[in-house]
């Protein structure tokens, strides 16, 4: 493998009826490295505020996302590598698109129009994040859409083959990155389409930390999950198949609540150290806001909204100082949170969850949208 060091020449683009932030806004490309699998390049797309998100098109990965403080300064908030290198040496999904399912199937295993598939349990007994080879690990086809009014777009796209990973069916995937001109978003708009029924479930596992990325752990954070009930999970992190209620439980966060607070009271099935659960959004119509997490130093606010079902709150149990990030970083217990907007774990196999199943004519769809600001004082 090659690689090509240094930052090519920005490729500025402004559009004829531009308004003045449409005219500061950019996309600038930089090649990476070039393989058997194609070129590897991270494009980085910055609105007329500052705000600026750097994907890579290994994994689809948001490697860079840097938004304001109270004070107008601005932070990288995401957890990640510094380089391709870092990425490609493995990772636990930093930033990536996890698919074709993401979470976890039971034992890697479940039965479609009567026949069974077996997917490799890449997690305990279980097989999580779409496989070995997930759509984290994928370098993705990417195009510049110069002639979207809204903002500045990235489009990724992949097929993913009959049978690969264990999954029927050629999938064609979109994952549309939208930041727009002028406010502190970043949207991500999800398709797929199918030649033969298969189960998706598609998901972005960004870390966040919104004193910045390597700013210790997230315990001080406050977060507000939009969520009554949860799903219950085994000691493998399976679903039981009951909903219950958040009421009485560490889950509750349906006030804004420390990520410190309760994080110890988390006893039993499902304790790794922190929060690795699924919630049950409560029910609207299109984006609805999931999840609302303040840092209180920075001021930092982010916002989750999201077209899914249900949301994973990861505090990053497993995270344990090996993996070393941008700015030789130490990313130790808790130094980053996740909160992947997404059908149940397992859904395949529980018969009441919402379902995961893409037939061929129809077409998959999810948006998910963070909104950056700063807490009123
Ligand atoms: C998801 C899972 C976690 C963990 C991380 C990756 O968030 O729910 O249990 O596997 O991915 O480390």
């Amino acid at each position: 493998m090659r690689y090509i060091s240094g930052i090519l020449p920005l490729a500025l683009f402004v559009l004829p009826s531009a308004s003045f932030a449409q005219m500061k806004a950019y996309i600038e490309e930089q090649p990476l490295a070039k393989t058997d699998e194609g070129q590897f390049t991270a494009y980085t797309l910055c609105n007329a505020n500052g705000m600026k998100v750097k994907i890579l098109t290994y994994g689809g990965i948001v490697a860079e996302l840097w938004v304001p403080d109270k004070e107008g300064k601005l932070a990288d908030v995401v957890l990640g590598h510094g380089s391709l290198r870092g990425y490609l040496a493995g990772h636990p999904y930093f930033g990536a698109i996890t698919g074709r399912v993401a979470n976890r199937i039971a034992k890697g295993k479940f039965t479609l129009d009567g026949k069974e598939f077996t997917l490799a349990t890449n997690n305990g007994p279980n097989a999580l994040h779409g496989g070995k080879k997930g759509f984290d690990k994928v370098n993705w086809t990417a195009e510049r859409d110069l002639s979207a009014d809204k903002g500045l777009v990235l489009r990724l796209k992949y097929t993913s083959p009959d049978g690969e990973e264990g999954y029927p069916g050629a999938l064609k995937v979109v994952v549309t990155y939208t930041v727009p001109f002028a406010k502190n978003e970043l949207r991500i708009d999800y398709s797929a389409t199918t030649d033969k029924a298969t189960p998706v479930n598609l998901t972005n596992h960004s870390y966040f930390n919104l004193a910045g990325h390597n700013q210790g752990d997230i315990l001080g954070h406050e977060i507000q999950v939009f969520a009554d009930k949860y799903t219950p999970t085994d000691d493998t992190l399976i679903p039981t198949g009951k909903i219950e209620p958040v009421k009485g439980t560490p889950f509750d966060l349906t006030q804004p609540t420390p990520i410190g607070k309760k994080i110890g009271d988390i006893k039993g099935e499902g304790d790794t150290g922190g929060y690795d659960l699924n919630f049950v959004l409560r029910e609207g119509k299109g984006e609805k806001l999931a999840a609302r997490v303040v840092e209180p130093n920075s001021g930092r606010v982010m916002e989750v909204f999201t077209t899914e079902p249900g949301i994973q709150f990861y505090t990053g149990n497993f995270l344990d100082g090996k993996d070393i990030g941008k700015n030789s970083a130490v990313y130790k217990k808790h130094a980053g949170f996740c909160l992947e907007t997404q059908h149940f774990p397992d859904s395949v196999n529980q018969k009441d969850f919402p379902s995961v199943i893409l037939k061929p004519g129809d077409t998959y769809t999810q948006t998910t949208t963070y909104k950056f600001g700063v807490a009123k004082k």
